[in-house]
């Protein structure tokens, strides 16, 4: 098996095992953090994917957002295996889509361009202390990020951070990584 996806069954596995009250308790944490920290305070758009189950929860993150007058855009896949960002201000504009991740109906919602977007909440499976991340193999992130300029940041257990991981090519490093312990960098 390639090693990118032992790791990736790795990750899965370790994020699916995890208990819900410690998820619950790193879920606490990280949105403690995040939501003190600049990177979070100098967004006024955010993009995030919204959340599987056993991934760490991103509602507590919109709600938050939409506290603080925040903008929420979630992307859809499309062709290519690229994505589209749309503005959502209620989760009715929401709907089941590829993979069952939840995803924004294009016609009841307003494009969001790349550099409209001021932070991306990149997910991902593990991490390593580059910023490196293994995903989910599908290639989605590292697409859309070539040309976005703005700030991504990704949100682990420190379970899920590695010394380092096997890095390909095309592969993007986030720019802040942050841990239930608080930003790594
Ligand atoms: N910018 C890109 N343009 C075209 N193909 C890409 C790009 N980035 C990644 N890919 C391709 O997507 C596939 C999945 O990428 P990989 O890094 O293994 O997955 P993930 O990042 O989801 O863990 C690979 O075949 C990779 O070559
Ligand atoms: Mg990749």
């Amino acid at each position: 098996m390639e090693e990118k996806e032992k790791l990736r069954q790795e990750g899965l596995r370790l994020l699916k095992e995890m208990p819900q009250t410690d998820k619950l308790q790193i879920e606490h944490r990280l949105a403690e953090h995040l939501f003190a920290s600049f990177v979070w305070k100098d967004a006024k758009s955010i993009g995030l994917t919204m959340a599987l189950p056993h991934e760490w929860d991103t509602t507590k993150l919109i709600q938050q957002a939409w506290l603080e007058k925040k903008r929420i855009c979630v992307p859809l896949t499309i062709e290519n295996r690229a994505m589209q960002f749309y503005h959502i201000e209620s989760y009715n504009q929401l709907t089941n889509g590829a993979f069952s991740i939840k995803e924004p109906i294009a016609d009841r919602c307003e494009p969001a361009s790349k550099d409209t977007i001021d932070l991306i909440i990149v997910p991902g499976l593990l991490f390593d202390m580059s910023g490196y991340r293994i995903g989910y193999g599908g290639g989605y992130y590292d697409r859309y990020l070539t040309d976005y300029q703005n700030k991504t940041l990704s949100l682990a257990g420190r379970q899920q951070i590695k010394q380092s991981l096997p890095v390909g090519p095309l592969d993007l490093p986030v720019d802040h990584l942050l841990t239930d312990d608080g930003f790594l960098f």
